[in-house]
């Protein structure tokens, strides 16, 4: 049991958190005290995810399609009823399409671009007036935002054109709402985590088994990571150990960057 309850008190919004990364998140921020609104499209793996949520705090479950505008403002009207305000948010869910570029149909190229870059569009846009609302507490100065990109928002990779080019675009998006929002003299940070190869079900799927091996043999640390340890960066940014960062990329990768 994880005894950091420095995050007690916070309303925490994560989507795509039925799996993987998101999961994993979500159950951190709730260990830490956090009261989290785990949102996904799959309902039934949301309900067992909610469960395994520890802290304390009552964690909900809300179905939503990420790419829905009128799904979110749903979302917006049930946590403005509810608490008020929101402090934290992390624009998780998101999909792999690992297809040669002549295979790529406009359809997936919308659909990567959508789940990948239109939910963070719409969850920023839709939740800014809520997390304007944070209280003027000394023990949380800001509310943040979190953005999960990935290292393919700063390297290309074969076969992967829509995704890389939709990570790319939540990466510039943070930077531009971290610097409108600063101007704006909200207290409102906006940073981005960049993953490299995460053993998750969305990474197993995107790579043959073949390709899988290759890919992790050549990580500087000789392993994927895990969920776990992309979730502690995701609380570092949320909380207020990272009070004067905003705009920043932060990379998860086991060195993948570094040479
Ligand atoms: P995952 O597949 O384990 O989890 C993704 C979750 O998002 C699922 O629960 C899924 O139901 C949900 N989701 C997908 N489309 C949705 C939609 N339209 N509306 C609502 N929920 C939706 O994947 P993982 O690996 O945990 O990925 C999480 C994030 O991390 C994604 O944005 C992914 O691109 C990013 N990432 C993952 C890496 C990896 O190696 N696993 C590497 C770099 C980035």
């Amino acid at each position: 049991m994880n005894e950091d309850r420095s995050l007690a008190g916070a309303i925490a919004l994560v989507t795509g958190a039925a799996s993987g990364i998101g999961l994993a998140t979500a159950q951190a921020l709730a260990r830490s005290g956090a009261i989290v609104w785990l949102v996904d499209r799959d309902e039934e793996r949301l309900a067992a995810a909610v469960a395994s949520c520890e802290g304390g705090a009552q964690p909900v479950a809300w179905h939503l399609d990420v790419t829905s505008e009128t799904g979110w403002s749903a979302l917006f009207a049930a946590i403005d009823e509810r608490h008020g305000r929101l402090d934290i948010l992390v624009n998780n869910a998101g999909l792999a399409h690992f297809q040669p570029l002549a295979q790529t149909s406009l359809a997936d190229w919308r659909t990567s671009l959508a789940v990948n870059g239109d939910s963070v569009f719409l969850g920023t846009r839709t939740m800014l007036p809520l997390l304007a609302r944070h209280p003027a507490r000394a023990e949380r100065s800001t509310s943040a935002i979190i953005n999960v990109s990935s290292v393919r928002a700063m390297i290309g990779g074969a076969n992967f054109a829509s995704y890389c080019a939709a990570k790319g675009a939540v990466r510039m998006f943070t930077k531009a709402v971290a610097l409108e929002c600063a101007a704006l003299g909200e207290r409102i940070r906006v940073n981005s985590v960049h993953p490299g190869f995460i053993d998750t079900p969305l990474a197993r799927a995107a790579l043959d088994p073949e390709a899988l091996a290759r890919r992790v043999s050549a990580i500087p640390l000789q392993r994927g990571g895990t969920a776990e340890e992309v979730a502690a960066a995701i609380l570092f940014l949320a909380s207020e150990a990272s009070s004067y960062m905003t705009g920043a990329e932060l990379v998860v990768d086991g060195g993948t960057l570094a040479g």
